[in-house]
């Protein structure tokens, strides 16, 4: 008898191994090689991790799903990340500080649960041939990405994208935000288009310099634009919003809300410095703290029938004097306007509610304010205002 036919055994067994496609814990990648040891694994069980000494191109063949996580984090020296075949990351796709991520390439992938790319610094290429169709959570902070038009959702949980200076375009056809969406400190001039979105719960846009939320209909938190450029600027189908803030618009001229009929919580606009015409005429409903301060000429809501929270308008112009007369009029304990009531024209600095207005010398005697009086911050009554309002705002 030879040897060999001891021997043969031996390596059949060995040509069969099979790799190692699942694990209870975190498998991690050391090099080039560990990741083509997955290629015979159609699925991959458990979280794939590459370690923070991997260096240049990382390519994982053959694995269409992942039933776990799959993460690089402090991986200095990865250039390039891609798993051709992949469809589906169960859990969450972590890319954290890997300064020299330049690109990210999966043709082939289309259901994520969970985008967390944080810290790359040279990120600039997306690979998304399929598009990314099914996403609940998204956050991209500190790319240098341009656009992420492999990402066509239509609904999810969560959106951040911040501090994405290259990114001057974002059209996604959203139509349902569960929770929180927020676009900001992007490229200087960044449009953003959502012509689908329909509801959410939470919009926050900053330091952009347009945004279209055409079909945008109702939102239960708070909407909020600041700090952005545009000139105009409309929601033309929104009805309903639990709370909306304009704060540091510095170019916004014209504000158009034309359906807008309730807000259930707070309504405050401040530092826009051009906007000088407010009319919003289907506002029936502010439920919390009414908080208008700028340099309005004109202030007209000619459906107002209930403000439940505080009523605070101040302007440096004396045009609006005729207006606040007539708000005057409907103030007290069970008029539409029951909150502790100011509306004051020809204020030297327009402030909002916890403040108190001073008139300019021009202007007539301060006989402004509501039965509350004067919104004196060091009283308990504006302590009060003060906590509502942060609250309304959640500024606390
Ligand atoms: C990242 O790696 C560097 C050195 O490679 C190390 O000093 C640092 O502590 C690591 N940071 C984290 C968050 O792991
Ligand atoms: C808004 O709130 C209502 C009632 O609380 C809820 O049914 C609805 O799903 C919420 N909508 C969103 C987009 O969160
Ligand atoms: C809405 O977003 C703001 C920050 O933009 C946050 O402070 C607030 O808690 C969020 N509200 C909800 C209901 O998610
Ligand atoms: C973005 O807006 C914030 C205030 O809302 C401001 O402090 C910041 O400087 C702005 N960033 C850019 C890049 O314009
Ligand atoms: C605005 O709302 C109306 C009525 O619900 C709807 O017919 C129209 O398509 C909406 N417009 C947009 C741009 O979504
Ligand atoms: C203000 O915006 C509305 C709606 O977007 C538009 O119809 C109107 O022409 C604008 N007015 C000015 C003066 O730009
Ligand atoms: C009123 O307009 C002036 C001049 O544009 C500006 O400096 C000031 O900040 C504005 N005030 C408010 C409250 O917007």
């Amino acid at each position: 008898m030879s040897v060999v036919k001891y021997i043969l055994p031996v390596l059949a067994a060995a040509g069969a191994a099979q790799a190692q496609c699942s694990t209870t814990a975190t498998l991690t990648i050391e090099n080039p090689s560990d990741a083509s040891a997955l290629s015979s694994c159609r699925t991959f069980s458990g979280n794939i991790a590459l370690a923070t000494s991997v260096e240049g191109d990382i390519t994982i063949p053959g694995v269409r799903s992942i039933d776990g996580s799959l993460s690089a984090v402090n991986v200095t020296n990865l250039n390039t990340i891609s798993a051709p075949q992949l469809e589906e990351i169960a859990d969450t796709f972590e890319l954290r500080d890997n300064q020299n991520l330049a690109s990210i390439s999966m043709d082939s992938l289309t259901d994520i649960d969970t985008i967390q790319w944080v810290g790359l610094a040279n990120l600039r290429n997306l690979g998304f041939a399929a598009g990314i169709s099914s996403v609940s959570v998204v956050n991209i902070d500190n790319t240098q990405l341009s656009s992420i038009d492999g990402i066509g959702v239509d609904a999810v949980n969560e959106f951040t994208l911040v501090n994405n200076g290259l990114l001057t375009q974002l059209q996604l056809d959203l139509v349902k935000v569960s929770r929180t969406l927020i676009i900001s400190g992007n490229g200087e001039d960044l449009m953003v288009q959502f012509p689908l979105l329909e509801t959410a719960q939470n919009l926050t846009f900053r330091n952009c310099s347009d945004v279209k939320l055409p079909s945008l209909e109702s939102v239960n938190g708070t909407v909020g634009f600041f700090s952005t450029k545009f000139e105009s600027f409309g929601m033309p189908n929104l009805t309903t919003v639990g709370g909306l803030l304009f704060q540091d618009n510095l170019n916004l001229a014209n504000l158009s809300l034309p359906e807008l009929e309730t807000v259930g919580g707070g309504f405050k606009i401040s530092n826009n410095p051009d906007l000088l015409e407010l009319d919003f005429p289907a506002l029936v409903t502010v439920r919390g703290a009414l908080d208008f301060s700028g340099n309005f000429t004109s202030v007209v809501m000619d459906e107002i029938n209930l403000v439940q929270g505080a009523f605070n308008i101040q302007s440096s112009s004396d045009e609006i004097e005729e207006q606040c007369d007539g708000f005057k009029a409907m103030s007290g304990r069970n008029k539409p306007i029951r909150g502790e009531y100011q509306c004051v024209p020809g204020v030297e600095t327009p402030g909002d509610a916890t403040t108190n207005p001073t008139r300019t010398s021009s202007g007539s005697s301060a006989t402004d304010t509501g039965a509350a009086g004067h919104l004196d911050v060091s009283s308990t009554a504006a302590i009060g205002l003060f906590g509502v309002l942060a609250t309304m705002f959640g500024l606390l």
